[in-house]
Parts: C-alpha cells; sequence; structure tokens
C-alpha cells in the first residue's frame, strides 16, 4: 500500500508521516506551496503522479477564528479543496482518509456528540467541514472520516509553543473556562489514522485523548508538565476578546473500530508530548 499524505508539514499531517516511515510503508508527503487545493487541475496531475492506494488528507484552512472574516477562503480550501482531493482519489481509485472536527455538531450542552450525532455547525468553520464530510461520502465508497480536535504536536502551527512564549512573557494567562474538548496528541492521532487506513473498515469515527478539558484547566496541566510560572486565569469565552464564534461543547465520544488501540489518557499524553519532544524549556 502506497500512501498520499497531504498537509505533510502541519501538525497531524507531519506525524503521520513520519510514522508511515518509520513503519517502511511507501509513502509521500505534500503541502503548500507544492499542493494548492484552491488548483484542481494541479492536485489531479500531482495525485496521479503519486499514484496513491490511499489519500491521508489532512491539509486544510484552520484556524476557525480568522475563518469568521474569510469564509469563501475558508469553503474553497476545506469544502470545494476536500472535493478535488475526493475527486482525484476516485480517479486513482484509492481509499480516502479525511480528518474532520466535532465542530460540524452545534456545541451546545454538556453532553459528548456520537459519530452519528445531527450535524448543525456554529461556525465558518465548521460548516467548511461539513462540506468536506459531504464531498467525501458523496464520492467514495472507500473512506473514513477521523473526527479530532485541539490537536497539539511538534508540526508547524502547533499551538503550544506561542502558548507557551505567551506564557512566561506575561505571567497570567486568561482562558476559557466554558470551552471543552479532549485536547489530542497529534502523534496518537497519528497512530489511529496510520492503522485504519490500513483496514477497511471504512466510515466515521471518533479520535481523541481520552479525557475532556476546558482550556482553562488544560492550560494549568500544561504549566504543570513544563513546569512554567504562570498563573491560569479562567474566564468566560464571552469575555475574551474578539468574542470568537466558538462551539462551547466540543465534548465527542471516544469511536474507534474493533482492532484500533483506544487512545491513551489526556494527561499520559501531554506528559510524552513534553518529555519526548525536549520543545518547552
Ligand atoms: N488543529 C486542530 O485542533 C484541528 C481541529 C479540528 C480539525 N482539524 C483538521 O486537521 C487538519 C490539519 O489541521 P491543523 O490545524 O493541524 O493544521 P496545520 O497544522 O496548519 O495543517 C494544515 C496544512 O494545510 C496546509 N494548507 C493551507 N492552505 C493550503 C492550500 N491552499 N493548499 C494546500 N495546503 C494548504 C497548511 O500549509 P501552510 O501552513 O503553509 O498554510 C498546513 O501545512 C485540517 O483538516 C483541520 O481542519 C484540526
Amino acid at each position: 500500500m502506497k500512501v498520499l499524505v497531504t498537509g505533510s508539514a502541519g501538525v497531524p499531517g507531519s506525524d503521520v508521516l513520519r510514522l508511515l516511515e518509520a513503519r517502511g510503508i511507501p509513502c509521500v508527503g505534500t503541502d503548500s506551496p507544492e499542493l494548492d487545493l484552491t488548483d484542481a487541475e494541479s492536485v489531479y496531475r500531482l495525485v496521479e503522479d503519486a499514484a496513491p492506494d490511499a489519500i491521508i488528507h489532512c491539509a486544510g484552512y484552520t484556524s476557525a477564528d480568522r475563518a469568521e472574516s474569510l469564509p469563501e477562503h475558508c469553503a474553497a480550501l476545506n469544502g470545494m479543496g476536500t472535493l478535488t482531493v475526493a475527486r482525484a482519489a476516485v480517479r486513482v481509485g484509492a481509499k480516502m482518509l479525511y480528518l474532520s472536527t466535532p465542530q460540524v455538531f452545534p456545541g451546545t450542552g454538556d453532553t459528548p456528540y456520537g459519530v452519528s450525532a445531527a450535524y448543525g455547525p456554529h461556525n465558518v468553520f465548521g460548516m467548511s467541514k461539513v462540506q468536506g464530510e459531504d464531498a467525501v461520502r458523496s464520492l467514495l465508497t472507500r473512506y473514513f472520516i477521523v473526527r479530532a480536535d485541539w490537536i497539539y504536536g511538534s508540526g508547524r502551527g502547533d499551538f503550544l509553543r506561542p502558548m507557551l512564549q505567551e506564557a512566561r512573557e506575561k505571567k497570567v494567562l486568561r482562558l476559557a473556562s466554558d470551552q471543552v474538548c479532549s485536547p489530542t496528541y497529534a502523534a496518537d492521532l497519528a497512530k489511529v489514522l496510520v492503522d485504519l487506513v490500513a483496514t477497511e473498515k471504512y466510515g466515521i469515527w471518533h479520535a481523541r485523548n481520552e479525557g475532556f478539558y476546558s482550556r482553562a484547566e488544560f492550560g494549568s496541566l500544561i504549566m504543570k508538565k513544563t513546569g512554567t510560572p504562570c498563573r491560569i486565569l479562567p474566564v468566560l469565552t464571552a469575555d475574551l476578546p474578539g468574542s470568537p464564534r466558538r462551539p462551547l461543547n466540543l465534548r465527542f465520544t471516544g469511536e474507534l473500530p474493533p482492532g484500533i488501540d483506544p487512545m491513551p489518557s489526556v494527561e499520559d499524553a501531554l506528559t510524552r508530548c513534553v518529555s519526548d519532544l525536549d520543545l518547552y524549556t
């Protein structure tokens, strides 16, 4: 099996590519500027040249906050861009794994959303990911949609490094106490994606490290694990500058098929991230 990874310089994509290489699975990574999701013909050419048996599609528009003022751009990448990758998968006969998000749900209440819960995105980013999921489901039968969120790791664009730098400078960080999710270590997510893509366990799955944390609680855990002297001040999202349109309830079930290892706890994952990568001293 040969695997093409899009977004291979990004946070989850770089760990996926690294793991494929470590396992000796034939693979190729692509990212911007070589890959341009808005240029369909160049995507088709790139995929046809790579001739993969499977595509793990991690490239896309990722800033939920900035997406509010750039809805067309966000939809062009996550909606149309994913449709283009799905079309390319059909052309070469590849299966496709699409990395999505629980932000496709309304994000209200406090119970976790299951894989078959109804869509109802709260913001532009969530809408664009619904478009991406629809594109994959309508064109392919051999697909995996894997939802994950608050992904952190070692790739370009990771949120831990800027957060720690800000923490060292300001000594106090205001973080939302009412946004709750399962922060997920990209290396753990990569293992699920690479294991899953080798199977025929098609459908929609939910991958997350175990446990629910508010942004403020996860921030406190990060400060503790990295020994960063910074106080976390829990605040309501509505009191944060810019009032980001964020769904508050990002709790979702962890649902993986039999044969795929369950994911470790959030605390275990963060401990490994901090010690493995030696990023934060
Ligand atoms: N991070 C999260 O917590 C999270 C949550 C939910 C879902 N996801 C999904 O996971 C995937 C990876 O997201 P990420 O947040 O981890 O982002 P990331 O690390 O920034 O990875 C996304 C990659 O896509 C690339 N890209 C941007 N515009 C492109 C274009 N026009 N053509 C080709 N590639 C382009 C980016 O390149 P540049 O850096 O050069 O722009 C980047 O390398 C996305 O599908 C995202 O929706 C992530």
